[in-house]
Parts: C-alpha cells; structure tokens; sequence
C-alpha cells in the first residue's frame, strides 16, 4: 500500500513532538506533504519555531512548515504555559531552529494542496485547537470532499475535561472552528482523552525511549519527563499522557485502536460547558453519527511501535 499523504496541524506542544518524530520515522506508511503551525499551547511565533526544531532533531530540514492562525476564530487565545512549559518545548535543550519558515500562510497551503493532489488522497492530522482546518474549509469548501480523512486529537467524554470541567483543550481553545470542522462531512477519527489518558508514558517507557541512546530517544524522555508533571499532579497518573502520537500511531497501526462511531457536537452557546464534545455515545440524539471516537488502546503495542520507530531517526 502507497505511503499515506499527510498534513500535520499542530502546536507544539511535547507529545505533538512525538506525533511528528513518529510521522517522519515511518516513511513506509506516511509521506508528511508539510506541517502547518497554529496557535495554540503556546503563541504561534513558538509553535512554528518548536515544529521547526523537531524536524530538525528528526534531521529531516526537508520538510516545509508554515505558519497558520495566530488566534482562534472568534475567541482569545488560551495557551498551556502551565503544561508545557513557557517556549512550549521545555524539556530538552534544543538549537534554535535555522531551517526556513514558508512564506505562504498555513491555511492557503492546506487549501493549494488539497486541490493540487487527487482528490481522496490526502489526509489532515490535526494535533492541536481546529482553527487552521475550519479556516480552510470556510475559505474554500470545494476543499471538503477531497479530504480523504481527518484524524485528529481532541475531545473528551467518559474523561470529561482537562482545561475545564466540561472540555479537553484543544477544542476549548477554537470551539467554533471544533464545531466547523465536525460538522463539514468529512470522515473523522477522533482520539479523545478517553483514549489518550491510557497511553501513559509510566517510568519503565520512559527508560526504554532513553535506552534508544540517540539524540531522538534522549530528547522524547527529557520532553515526556517534563510534561508528565501536571498529569501526575493533576491524576495522580503514572505519566504522561501521549495525546498527540495517537494520532500519527494510527495511521500506522489502526488495529491499535477501538472506538465507536457516533454522533459528536461541540458546545458554543455556554461558558459553562464550552468547548464540550457531546458525544451519542448510547446513540439516543437521533443525530447521524459523524465520528469514529476512540475509546481503547492496546499500550503496550503503542509503546513498541513508538519506541521501534523513534530508534530508526
Ligand atoms: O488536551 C491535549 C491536547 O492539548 C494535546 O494536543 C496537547 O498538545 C495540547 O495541544
Ligand atoms: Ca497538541
């Protein structure tokens, strides 16, 4: 089977690092047409600066990134300073960045792209807020049916939220693109924080991406030891959670994976439960199901196609 054609949409962000390290270790499977940066754990002049600093630990100055929305839609920005530390990338220590950034903005190169290649072909990757994505199909909805897929991490609904009560960040940040984005008729892969707080990097993990002995292993250890903290404090999990890599995970291994396909509507009206996914999951709304929403992961093989993949950088 040809190699996947991707776009990655992310605000790096740690584990959006790893999706993207897992992305470009695995050539087979996935050919990476560019990333596009977008405000979102931290400010887009970091987001950008941090998805260019990962392709280059990747070694891959190949790779066009471009920047995309500096805010969302029609609220202010909200970051995750507290998360992943104040330039996004805390952790390892990393050189500044001296591959170029595109010129061309984020959201015309998701549009040019997605009319260039044929139609079908080309699948959206999703790793942080929405705001990128929905600008594009608001611009140019003749975009939508040449979208092979979406496959994105965001949401919440057993694990309720992890920025407020009610919502997982990256959709709190731009609901208003969320709710674009879920209800354009693509087809959506939905790994939410039912299925991302089960693929936690515990210690023993860790350990094994610090064995790979590269600058890669050593870099993703640093990285998950620095973020794992507000998990821990929060959960009281064993780590940190690998949000983002479950996306780039499954495009590689999608038998990894169990869900549901349901219908998915995103709260906008409400401060109180804004940003919510309400997710169908019993199937009672009557509304058509729009979502494959993830709910179970098999970890161990995660972590062994991930520590497998990382060693090969
Ligand atoms: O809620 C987790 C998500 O928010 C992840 O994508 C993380 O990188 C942050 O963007
Ligand atoms: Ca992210």
């Amino acid at each position: 089977m040809p190699a996947q054609k991707i776009i990655i949409d992310t605000d790096p962000g740690q584990d959006d690092a790893v999706a993207i390290l897992l992305a470009l270790a695995s050539p087979d499977e996935i050919e990476v047409l560019g990333i596009t940066a977008v405000a979102g754990n931290v400010p887009l002049a970091l987001t950008q600066r941090n998805a260019r600093m990962v392709c280059e630990l990747a070694g891959r100055r190949d790779i066009r990134v471009f920047a995309g929305c500096d805010r969302p839609l029609g609220r202010d920005l909200v970051t995750a300073e507290h998360v992943h530390g104040k330039s996004g990338l805390d952790g390892p220590v990393l050189p500044e960045p001296d591959m170029p950034l595109q010129d061309q903005h984020g959201v015309d190169f998701i549009i040019d792209t997605l009319r260039a290649e044929p139609e079908g072909s080309v699948t959206l990757c999703p790793l942080g807020p929405l705001t990128n994505i929905a600008m594009a199909i608001e611009k140019a909805p003749d975009i939508i049916p040449r979208i092979r897929k979406l496959v994105l991490m965001g949401g919440a609904y057993f694990q309720v939220g992890n920025i407020t009560p009610a919502a997982e960040f990256n959709i709190y940040v731009d609901p208003q693109a969320a709710r674009i984005v879920f209800r354009a008729g693509v087809p959506l892969v939905v790994m939410p924080l039912d299925v991302t707080h089960k693929a936690l990097v515990t210690a023993e993990r860790n350990n094994r991406f610090r064995a790979i002995g590269s600058h890669v292993g050593i870099a993703v250890a640093q990285m998950t030891e620095f973020f794992e903290r507000f998990d821990k404090e929060k959960y009281g999990s064993e780590g940190a959670p690998l949000h983002d890599p479950c996306v780039t995970a499954y495009l590689v291994r999608p038998d990894l994976f169990k869900g549901r396909h349901v219908n998915v509507e995103i709260e906008t009206q409400s401060e109180l439960t804004m940003g919510m996914t309400v997710a169908d999951w019993w199937g009672v709304s009557g509304r058509a199901p729009n979502a494959m929403f993830m709910g179970d992961i098999d970890a161990d093989g995660f972590f062994a196609l991930l520590t497998d993949r990382l060693a090969r950088l």
